[in-house]
């Protein structure tokens, strides 16, 4: 019965590959949505405007179906996933003295949910509320898309771990059905997660909350993207994926790199992909669709964009693209969530990242554990913990600092967080990360192109820390976190300061030690925003048949971690595209089958 369902899919996937090509060859029959991505915007697209049946789809992702099953599935062994990823890394930033990031971005179906930590954190409301008003689309505000979050979302406990029960949960915010990403509560085995919480709460005045009602300050131990039964990952991959494999109107394509969309004028009408199979690449197929949405995410829909002649005409010119349209604000706006690291020493009794991988014991240990009832550490998320918090107006004393003293009082403008993963190369023994990160920042970066081939990486600006009340707010909240680290009831877990090191006490050499250890959360978001580059209706402004749907749409960053805004903007984004679309589909397919007669394919 497997065998044979999985034999009708491949003679579906051979079938679809040529009956698109043919197609484009007689420039007969449209697509009524060609979505580019399938990351968790591209797969929530692609189920919701597949679901009554009546429009086609192709869904093209540039990476494969999956890969190992093991690093895949098993939460905690994210940190060792190597491929398949985009290795991006960053222009040199003078602000971090010339230090550069990597960004690596997920390569596979599920984008970044099939990599990622699987932090699941929504923040605060007014967040949504400004994307509403900066967009025009009310649809976005914490009101309207609570819905949208319920409808992608839903929550589990996990019955089979104790000690975990101590997460705040709002059980009124997640959904009640089986689709939908499930959220459990964070196993809590590393055995510093209570001493982080009680010491973070006494120290900057929080306590605890579940970040995805709406509240922005706070701590949270921890909601994640995990099934609580069998504490796998549970992403876009898995739970969008299967229902819309199975329906005949959608055809997703695997190893399908998008190196172009075609303009008519200003319509677009076609897309250009190379499908790969081991190192053999085909040449260039070419599909016609209706409607082009882009779900390419923040780095890749900027650059698909400009190699497509769609960007600041002056990079376009630079590398010969021909124009069709001069906009600056494409791959500008680039926000990251910047990262500056500690690292503590672990007690033995820890039960860290190092004590399951180096310690032989522990290791056996773990993957029994794991293996009989899903249960140890390696059904976590490495021990995340966090909180958030504002810098008080007295730390930007004598600079324009209006960015951050304005900003809805909801907001945090700082979070740090722990995790028993050793960030820090070279250091062999057990070991605990913190970290302090700007979750608003000021300073905004920008994605350009190397050159005209889409096989090359992007130019990715960082410019972390890009004001100086960036650079206040980041050594404010780095030293606090130092200050919660270094709290005696924290000490006697985790005895000793690796980095930045004792030595390191003036506000000079702690932002030096800043500048030396800041690592991208990889959270690019804003390259071709709601509100500059697209508008309330997630066309591109100016265009017609393109839309964008994914985290470059972000105006600006949630106040913590994004993959749940991404699956929520989709789904509102979705409905949106049904509702416009409604009628006027029969209209679009007569006037580019038009063109097609006339000649012009
Ligand atoms: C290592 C890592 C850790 C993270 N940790 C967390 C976390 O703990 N919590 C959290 O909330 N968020 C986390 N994130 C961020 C989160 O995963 C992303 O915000 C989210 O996945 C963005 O979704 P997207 O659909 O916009 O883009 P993506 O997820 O990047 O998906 C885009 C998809 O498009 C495909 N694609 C790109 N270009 C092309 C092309 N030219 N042709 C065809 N296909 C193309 C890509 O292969 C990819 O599959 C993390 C991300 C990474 C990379
Ligand atoms: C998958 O990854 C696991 C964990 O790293 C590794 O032990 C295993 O050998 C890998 N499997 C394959 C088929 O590569
Ligand atoms: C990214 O780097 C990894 C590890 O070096 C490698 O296996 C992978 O093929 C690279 N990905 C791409 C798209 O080049
Ligand atoms: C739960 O979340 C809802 C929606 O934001 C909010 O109205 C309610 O006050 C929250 N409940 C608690 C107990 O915090
Ligand atoms: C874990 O459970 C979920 C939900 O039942 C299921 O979809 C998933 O495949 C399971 N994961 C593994 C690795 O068995
Ligand atoms: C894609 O569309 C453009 C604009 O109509 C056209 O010039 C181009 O030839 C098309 N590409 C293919 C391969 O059909
Ligand atoms: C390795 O694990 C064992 C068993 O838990 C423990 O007793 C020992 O202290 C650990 N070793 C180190 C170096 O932490
Ligand atoms: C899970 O398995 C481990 C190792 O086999 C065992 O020690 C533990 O008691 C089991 N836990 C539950 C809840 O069954
Ligand atoms: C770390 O040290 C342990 C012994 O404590 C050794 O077995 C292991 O190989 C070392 N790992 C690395 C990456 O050097
Ligand atoms: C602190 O000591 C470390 C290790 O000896 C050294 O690398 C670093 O430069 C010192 N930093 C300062 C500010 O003295």
């Amino acid at each position: 019965m497997k065998k044979r369902s999985s034999l009708i899919r491949l003679l579906i996937s051979v079938a679809a590959t040529t009956v698109f090509a043919s197609d484009t060859r007689n420039g007969g029959q449209n697509t009524d949505y060609v979505i580019v991505g399938g990351g968790p915007a591209g797969l929530v697209l692609a189920e919701r405007l597949s679901r009554d049946g009546t429009s086609s789809i192709v869904l093209l992702e540039a990476g494969p179906r999956d890969f190992n099953a093991t690093l895949l599935n098993t939460p905690a062994l994210f940190p060792f996933i190597a491929d398949p990823l985009w290795n991006f890394t960053g222009q040199p930033d003078e602000n971090l003295a010339g230090n550069s990031v990597q960004i690596p971005q997920g390569r596979v179906a599920g984008g970044g949910t099939a990599v990622n930590g699987m932090a699941y954190c929504r923040g605060a409301a007014s967040v949504y509320d400004e994307w509403a008003s900066i967009s025009g689309n009310e649809g976005l505000a914490w009101n309207s898309l609570l819905q949208d979050f319920l409808e992608v979302s839903h929550y589990a406990e996990t019955a089979s771990v104790s000690g975990d029960q101590k997460q705040i949960v709002n059980r009124t915010v997640y959904g009640r059905g089986k689709a939908g990403v499930e959220v459990s509560r964070s196993s809590i085995m590393v055995g510093y997660e209570e001493l982080f919480s009680q010491t973070a709460q006494s120290e900057l005045g929080l306590h605890e909350v579940d970040m995805n009602d709406g509240t922005g300050i706070g701590v949270d131990r921890g909601l994640l993207s995990i099934y609580a039964r069998n504490h796998s990952r549970s992403y876009s991959g898995n739970v969008y994926r299967p229902s819309i494999e199975v329906r005949p109107n959608v055809h997703i394509l695997y190893n399908a790199w998008v190196s172009h969309i075609g303009f008519d004028g200003n319509r677009a009408v076609n897309v250009t992909y190379h499908q790969q199979s081991g190192n053999r690449e085909d040449s260039a197929v070419t599909l016609r669709g209706s409607e082009i949405i882009l779900s390419a995410g923040a780095i890749n829909s900027p650059k698909l964009l400009m190699l497509s002649g769609i960007g600041p005409r002056a990079e376009l010119e630079r590398h010969n693209i021909p124009v069709i349209a001069d906009r600056p604000e494409i791959g500008s706006n680039l926000h990251d969530h910047a990262l500056s690291v500690m690292l503590y020493n672990a007690a033995p009794e820890l039960l860290t990242v190092w004590q399951w991988t180096e310690n032989s014991t522990e290791t056996v240990i773990a993957k029994e554990q794991y293996a009989s009832n899903s249960s140890g550490p390696l059904g976590t998320g490495n021990g995340f913990v966090y909180a958030t918090f504002r810098v008080p107006d007295s730390a930007f004393a004598g600079l324009d600092a209006i960015h951050y003293t304005t900003l809805p009082t909801d907001r945090p403008h700082v979070l740090i967080q722990v995790t028993s993963i050793p960030l820090l190369a070279g250091v062999n023994s057990s070991a605990v990360t913190a970290w302090a990160s700007l979750v608003q920042p000021e300073g905004v970066g920008r994605v350009g192109l190397h050159s005209s081939d889409y096989r090359d990486n992007p130019v990715i600006e960082t410019n972390f820390y890009g004001s100086d009340a960036d650079k206040a707010a980041i050594l404010w909240g780095y030293k606090k976190l130092r200050e919660v680290m270094g709290h005696s009831a924290l000490q006697t877990i985790l005895p000793g300061e690796i980095y930045p090191g004792a030595n390191v006490t003036t506000d000079e050499d702690v932002w030096k030690a800043i500048q030396a250890q800041t690592f991208s959360y990889r959270h690019p978001i804003g390259t071709v925003a709601l509100g500059t580059a697209l508008g309330s209706d997630w066309r591109l402004r100016g265009l017609e048949g393109i839309r964008v749907v994914d985290s470059s749409t972000f105006p600006f960053p949630t106040t913590c971690h994004p993959q749940s805004a991404v699956y929520a903007l989709a789904n509102r984004a979705a409905k949106d595209i049904l509702k416009s679309d409604k009628g006027s589909r029969g209209t679009m397919r007569y006037v580019s089958n038009l063109f097609s007669w006339a000649g012009y394919n």
